[in-house]
């Protein structure tokens, strides 16, 4: 069993902090990308507040395809700069996104969905997957929710 020390009231630099620590411990020596992804999926979803959907979409043969997650069923395939995940993998950015009825093209999976962050993971450069994050409340992230995320993105990247 593993358990873990969350205080939601903590800055989110600290909770952040603590998420990368967890992250890294549980999936170091660990070789199997599935296994990683699964355990990151379901850290995210119990270390962050006010979120419907954690995951990963993994790039698979040029296109996205869905990876280990929490939340509802999703959509299994997206196409490189289709939506906020298509566009955080042809670009190589993060996606900030406040509303996402606003962003042309947003792909609604949950439609209980109104703010995304999705983060690219890259190995040697190249995008290898994005780590997606839904909120049901408007403007859910900031920049320092970003920075942690792709902090996270860092640490495991030659896991997954
Ligand atoms: N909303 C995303 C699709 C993935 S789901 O949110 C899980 C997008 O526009 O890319």
């Amino acid at each position: 069993m593993y358990s873990f020390e969350i205080d939601s009231a903590a800055p989110k630099s600290e909770l952040y902090a603590e998420l990368v620590r967890s992250a890294d411990a549980l999936t170091s020596g660990e070789p199997d990308a599935v296994a990683n992804m699964a355990n990151v999926a379901a850290l995210l979803w119990e270390f962050l507040p006010d979120v419907n959907w954690t995951g990963f979409y993994r790039v698979v043969q040029g296109e996205l395809v869905l990876g280990p997650f929490q939340g509802k069923a999703a959509c299994i395939r997206i196409p490189f700069g289709r939506g906020v995940c298509g566009t955080a993998a042809q670009t190589g950015e993060t996606q900030l996104i406040a509303d996402v009825h606003a962003f042309p093209g947003h792909i609604a999976c949950d439609a209980v969905s109104a703010s995304e962050l999705v983060v690219p993971v890259k190995r040697g450069g190249i995008v290898i997957a994005v780590i997606d994050l839904d909120s049901p409340s408007l403007n859910r992230f900031d920049t320092q929710d970003a920075r942690g995320i792709e902090l996270l993105a860092e640490t495991i990247a030659t896991r997954i």
